[in-house]
């Protein structure tokens, strides 16, 4: 086979990676855990052409038109596709075309579900063999390391040993093990000002940051224990609590990051309202304003009809959790 396509999803952080000791092979300084999503999606297909030259990086519009991808995207993808040649052991050029089933424009971050459908198609379309573990480090070679989670479906802890190169994510509970949902309350669709690359370097500035680190181990072992007791009290609490502190790290930083805007406070102080209410409702945030929202199947019309009366919700994307990448036979090209 010389094209494959690969469908991944995007992943939310119950434990949050931030802070690494190598940003370039996104090699973080602490576990995270997340759960996999099922609608937030990229498709991506890539053909392995055996002869030497420039990569072809393109977008694929919903009508089915191709576009070239902007230089700066292209240039992160082509960078991907070298470390991927290079650990596939192939040489030559790839084309690829890309898609995101999730409004682009929404400000939840794709990277995790793009380098992971990448790093799927590609190892597919030189006709390698699809293995857990290598899959974490490939979707890693691209600098992003949520990637590295998002090649595995359900509840996913990354890595199991730090410092370690060959760091690869593993399987915590399958998508059928616990079927929680994310309702994601988008208050704002623009790109962040402040990468995550810029958050990981100037998190270790913070003075938060090592008290963090110190009381991580109790706080990881409580997220396994929820996801293996099904426990959505004692998950969202320990999430809730990491999602303040990694954003209470990014604002004392030096110079300090405020991913945070006027409607992220209004969805926290919902769903703090719907819990006093008697909803087993917690909250989340990853590098961004937008707040996903956690709950159980039960719950989640309320919870839905509660965020979609906020003022400043503009976008509400009902998701759960999902099964992790698979191959599809519906090529972009
Ligand atoms: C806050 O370096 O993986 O989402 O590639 O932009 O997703 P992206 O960033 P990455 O850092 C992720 C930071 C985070 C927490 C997390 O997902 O663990």
């Amino acid at each position: 086979m010389s094209k494959a396509t690969a469908i991944a999803a995007a992943n939310i952080a119950f434990i949050k990676y931030w802070g690494a000791q190598d940003l370039d092979r996104a090699l973080p300084l602490n576990q995270s855990i997340s759960m996999t999503l099922s609608e937030c999606v990229t498709r991506t297909t890539v053909e392995h052409l055996p002869e030497e030259g420039e990569h072809l990086i393109q977008l694929a519009g919903e009508e089915g038109d191709l576009i070239q991808a902007t230089p700066a995207f292209a240039a992160r993808i082509a960078h991907h596709l070298s470390e991927l040649a290079r650990d596939l052991g192939v040489e030559g050029a790839f084309r690829v075309a890309t898609i995101n089933t999730f409004p682009s424009a929404a400000g939840i971050a794709s990277s995790a579900s793009g380098f992971a459908a990448l790093a799927t198609a590609t190892t597919a379309a030189v006709g390698q063999e699809w293995d857990a573990s290598r899959m974490s480090i490939r979707a890693r070679l691209s600098g992003s390391g949520s990637a590295a989670r998002s090649v595995l479906g359900g509840y996913v802890e990354w890595p199991r040993e730090i410092k370690d190169p060959e760091s690869a994510a593993h399987q915590l509970a399958g998508p059928e093990h616990w079927e929680l949902c994310d309702l994601v309350a988008v208050v704002d669709a623009g790109a962040k000002g402040v990468s995550s690359r810029d958050g990981h370097r100037r998190a270790l500035s913070s003075p938060y940051f090592r008290q963090r680190l110190n009381g991580l181990p109790r706080r990881l072992e409580t997220v396994r224990r929820s996801i293996a007791a099904r426990d959505l009290v004692a998950l969202g609490e320990a999430a809730e609590a990491e999602a303040i502190d990694l954003h209470l790290i990014a604002m004392s930083s030096d110079p300090p990051i405020f991913y945070w805007r006027p409607g992220t406070l209004a969805v926290l102080e919902r769903v703090r309202g719907l819990r006093h209410e008697g909803c087993a409702v917690y909250a989340t945030m990853d590098a961004g304003p937008n707040v996903h929202v956690i709950c159980e199947p039960e719950e989640e019309d309320r919870v839905a009809a509660a965020l979609g009366e906020v003022h400043e919700v503009i976008r509400l994307i009902r998701d759960r959790v999902g099964p992790g990448p698979r191959l599809s036979e519906e090529h972009l090209f």
